[in-house]
């Protein structure tokens, strides 16, 4: 084994969370090589731009990438380092945890939320100083790459159906086909999805989070939808996230820099950690994902906590201790 792993902290606390996430991964003995390269606000002026080549590049050849967040230029970094491992699903897990203080502590849902395109596809024109538009795109193809990966998914959820959100009574075109295209796919694989309007999902989820599992939606849909979750679990700090491609992944926390926090070692480094173990197991080392996970839980029920959490404690206290529990478990 010598896959390679490259690894980009970004700007803010991604400076925090992704050195504790290799701390994490250094403290395995498993067999990868991890490579630092640099993105985000802090390259950009230095180097014209906010995603250098070499990275670019690194990310398109490497086994898997671990990402932290980029500042303002996060959609010049983070779209195309999606594109540069033809992502097409980003899987956010969003669970609560024993000891965590939770809106919702039986929250338990995982998205799959369309990566590439939506309103997203940077079909963006400002027309006048009056009038701006953006075109929505939605592809046959696109929709049923993941479905297809949707279905094999509820396998080894163990879980055999999933609710597919959309708008198609108002974006009849764009989610018409979307709706369409999952509903074949999932009556070719013998699965029967449950469906729901992105704006009645909304308000069902906080009511009751148990009435869903797995959730299947467009990329806008996703991205709101799965920090509203991470309301109802207990913030930012704890939502990892993969974006997966035929061959490679980019593992990165849910959220941002937090340039409120940034710089003060207290941020939570548990959806950083929690993204590498999404990564361990996308290359086949299972048992060290779930020793990382373990260990995650564990210091999340027993503390040290950080300041999110309602506690005190800083990113290294608690990488530490992740890493200690990691040895004794
Ligand atoms: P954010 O996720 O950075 O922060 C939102 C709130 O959650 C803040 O109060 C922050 O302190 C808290 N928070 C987030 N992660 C935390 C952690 N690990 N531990 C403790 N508290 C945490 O979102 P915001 O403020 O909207 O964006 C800040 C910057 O991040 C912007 O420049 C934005 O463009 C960028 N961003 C980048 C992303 C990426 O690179 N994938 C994703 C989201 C935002
Ligand atoms: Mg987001």
């Amino acid at each position: 084994d010598d896959e390679t792993i490259v690894v980009i902290p970004g700007d803010g606390i991604g400076q925090e969370v992704v050195p504790a996430a290799v701390e994490v991964l250094e403290s395995l003995d498993a067999g990868f090589d991890l490579v630092t390269y640099e993105a985000g606000d802090h390259v950009a002026a230095e180097r014209g731009t906010p995603l250098p080549a070499e990275t670019r590049a690194a990310v398109e050849t490497a086994d898997a990438t671990l990402f932290g967040a980029a500042g303002e230029s996060a959609a010049d970094v983070i779209l195309p380092l999606r594109r540069a491992v033809d992502s097409f699903v980003n899987v956010r897990p969003a669970r609560a945890y024993p000891g965590v203080d939770a809106l919702r502590p039986e929250t338990d849902l995982v998205f799959l939320r369309e990566n590439t395109e939506g309103v997203y596809a940077g079909l963006g024109r400002r027309l006048t100083d009056d009038v701006a538009t953006g075109t929505r795109l939605t592809t046959r193809s696109a929709s049923e790459r993941l479905a297809e990966f949707a279905c094999r998914y509820l396998a080894d959820a163990a879980a055999d159906s999933f609710t597919v959100v959309h708008k198609a009574n108002v974006m009849g075109e764009t989610d018409g086909l979307f709706r369409e295209s999952v509903f074949d796919v999932a009556a070719d694989h013998g699965v029967e999805p449950d469906e729901a309007l992105m704006d009645a999902f909304a308000t069902r989820v906080c009511l009751d989070p148990t009435q869903f599992d797995i959730v299947v939606c467009p990329n806008l849909a996703g991205d709101v939808l799965s920090d509203l979750a991470a309301g109802l679990v207990g913030g930012l700090g704890l939502l990892p996230s993969a974006n997966l491609g035929p061959e490679r992944g980019l593992f990165e926390p849910v959220h941002g820099t937090a340039p409120d926090i940034a710089g003060q070692g207290l941020s939570n480094p548990s959806a950083t950690i929690l993204s590498a173990a999404m990564l361990l197991e996308f290359l086949g080392y299972d048992e060290d994902a779930r020793a990382v996970r373990r260990a995650v839980e564990s210091v999340l029920e027993s503390g040290p906590r950080t300041p999110d959490l309602g506690s005190d404690a800083t990113t290294s206290d608690v990488t530490a201790t992740i890493i200690e529990r990691m040895s004794t478990d």
